[in-house]
């Protein structure tokens, strides 16, 4: 089965091509390099630098493709408030055209990364994937657009679809050709950060008086070789006219400060911190309710938060 990998020079994407050239897939990749390297291209993998704005590129990249899974987009939730209309117009309106070409092309199976950002501030944690959805930045409004967009699509056109809606994605995978990892420029992922703390310039602690046992903001982190695995099992399980969403996490959740505690354990030093005022929108606790993941995939997650770190710290090196 050849997998056309958007956003396949990216961090996630990058780690796909990895792991499904190694299961046996035959992969194409279509990146405009934006915010990805071309560097993690494997020697021989069809690379399309193009963007999911420009039909030609796309229409290119789907040839002799059986399964679409799609990372590309524009990911920084910041960024996302002061420039709405590109979020818009990169995410929404890019996969937008990626549906059309892959209707002309008969290209019907899709994986797509969504987000828990769809969700906005939960009422109720664990979050499950029938929770209200009420995002609380365009990110988000993007990433839920693009699901209703799937489904609708898997509706009216009959496409196989799954949605996955990933926590806090992190770790790293050593591959034949060294690490593939966070290479974002802004970083704004607490791992890495963490993990380049100095005295100089401490990572910031968002808020210390949160309603946790730490007081500290409470998220899951799923390690992007267990994301991986369940995007494979997501596209083996596609049918035809359906649109699934599964929750990505590990079920678990960790405060800022146990994070810090498993970065400071495995660096052997103490990782300067310091406490910053609260950023607005950010809610108190994120944990995904991976029941539907785990039944009907048959996915677990395996890597604890300690190799999520421990995998990233050997990426630096
Ligand atoms: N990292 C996380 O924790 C996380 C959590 C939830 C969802 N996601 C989603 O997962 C996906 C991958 O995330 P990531 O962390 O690997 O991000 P990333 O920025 O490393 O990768 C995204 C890739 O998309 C490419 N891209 C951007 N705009 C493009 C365009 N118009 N045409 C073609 N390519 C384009 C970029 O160059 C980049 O290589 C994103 O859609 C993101 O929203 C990530």
């Amino acid at each position: 089965m050849r997998v056309l990998v958007t956003g396949g020079t990216g961090y996630i994407g990058s780690t796909a091509v990895d792991i499904l050239i190694s299961q046996g897939y035959e992969i194409s990749i279509l990146d405009d390099c934006s915010m990805g390297h071309a560097d993690s291209v494997p020697a021989g993998v069809s690379f399309i630098k193009g963007s999911l704005l420009n039909a030609g590129d796309l229409a290119q990249a789907l040839v002799g493709v059986d399964a679409v899974m799609h990372f590309a987009g524009k990911s920084l939730v910041g960024e996302s408030v002061e420039k709405p209309d590109l979020y818009h117009q990169v995410n929404v309106n890019g996969s937008r055209n990626l549906l059309d070409q892959m209707h002309m092309s008969g290209v019907t199976k899709l994986v797509f990364s969504s987000s828990a950002a769809t969700y906005g501030e939960p009422k109720v944690v664990p979050i499950v994937e029938t929770a209200p959805t009420h995002p609380t930045n365009p990110y988000g409004a993007t990433k839920l657009a693009i699901d209703q967009m799937i489904t609708a699509e898997s509706a009216s056109r009959g496409i196989a679809a799954a949605s996955l809606r990933y926590f806090n994605v992190a770790g790293a995978l050593k591959s034949t050709r060294g690490w593939l990892a966070e290479r974002h420029n802004p970083e704004t992922h607490l791992i890495p950060n963490v993990l380049r703390s100095t005295a100089e310039n401490p990572v910031k602690i968002f808020g210390s008086d949160w309603p946790t046992a730490d007081g500290t903001c409470i998220r899951d982190y799923v390690h992007v070789v267990d994301l991986i695995d369940a995007h494979i099992k997501a596209l083996e399980s596609l049918q035809m006219g359906v649109h699934e969403i599964y929750n990505l996490g590990s079920g678990d959740g960790y405060s800022v400060r146990e994070v810090v505690a498993a970065a400071s354990k495995a660096t052997g030093y103490e990782i300067p911190t310091i406490d910053s005022p609260r950023r607005a929108g950010d809610p108190a606790v994120l944990i995904a309710d991976i029941n539907k993941a785990k039944t009907k995939l048959g996915w677990r997650p395996t890597r604890d938060i300690e190799t999520m770190v421990a995998d990233t710290l050997a990426s630096f090196s």
